[in-house]
């Protein structure tokens, strides 16, 4: 757990903060019981390979394989809460009301837990949609945890408009981030004067560049992580802890 004093020099700071942002990564979730992708050896990509699954080129040659891996990771997520560290930072929209909460996260963990602006950079897992036509899919039976094993293979459903395979609603390798959700994320990080940065290896770009944003603009950048991340160079103050205990003391601490 990250130390006393840094933590109320953290809370002070947020305190004197009119317009702060939260920024979140895998570490965000990995108390939930999500694996992070970076870091560890079940992280995911330590243990898969990102050119065999998060790809376009990767759902075209091998759309079982694909499918199937983030059908488990959707199995997954239908199996976890939002932890501690959900909660406080929804709790802080008690005091700052416009609190947007920019996620490269393709869970609904933020959300579950009351968080009401959340900006998805990298899309959302159950955000299905049709890998031609584009339109939304509904309706998909996620199968139970248990009954699944990860590298498990499966067909996706097809499109009822154009019979295009179903994918899933994230940002794959390659692609371009959601136009919208980005400008919407530039804005608020630009605007804001301070950046709370949770759980993110700072190794995937556009999104990483949010915190140079933030500091050319002024603002103050706090990160929350255990670990080392590309970020520590870039933030006033490193609490090195876990989300969940490191958010639910810095609330606490206001
Ligand atoms: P990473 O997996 O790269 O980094 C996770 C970070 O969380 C690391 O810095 C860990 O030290 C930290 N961490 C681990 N446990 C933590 C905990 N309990 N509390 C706080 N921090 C913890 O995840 P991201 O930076 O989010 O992209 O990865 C960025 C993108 O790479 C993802 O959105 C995904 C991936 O490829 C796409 O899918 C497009």
């Amino acid at each position: 757990m990250s130390d006393e004093p840094a933590l109320q020099e953290a809370a002070a700071a947020l305190r004197d903060s009119a317009r702060p942002v939260i920024f979140t990564g895998a570490g965000m979730s990995a108390e939930s019981g999500i694996p992070t992708f970076r870091g560890g050896k079940d992280s995911l990509w330590s243990r898969w390979k990102p050119e065999e699954l998060a790809t376009p080129m990767a759902f075209q040659r091998d759309r079982t394989l694909v499918w199937g891996w983030y059908v488990y990771r959707m199995a997954q997520l239908a199996t976890v809460q939002p932890h501690a560290g959900h909660w406080a930072l929804a709790e802080l929209q008690a005091r700052w009301t416009a609190l947007t909460v920019v996620t490269q996260n393709v869970d609904d963990l933020h959300e579950r837990a009351g968080s009401s602006r959340v900006l998805h950079l990298h899309g959302e897992l159950m955000k299905l949609r049709c890998s031609v036509c584009n339109r939304p899919f509904t309706g998909f039976d996620v199968p139970a945890l248990e009954t699944m094993e990860p590298g498990q293979r499966l067909e996706p459903p097809r499109c009822g408009h154009c019979d295009g395979f179903i994918r899933p609603g994230v940002v794959w390798f390659g692609e371009s981030l959601p136009t919208k959700t980005w400008a919407r994320a530039e804005a608020a990080i630009r605007g804001c004067d301070l950046l709370l940065v949770v759980g993110t290896s700072g190794q995937v770009e556009p999104a990483a560049s949010l915190v140079g944003l933030a500091r050319r603009g002024g603002a103050r950048v706090i990160l929350v992580d255990p670990d080392e991340s590309a970020h520590a160079g870039q933030a006033d103050l490193h609490l090195r802890g876990g989300a969940g205990a490191v958010l639910a003391g810095l609330r606490d601490a206001l």
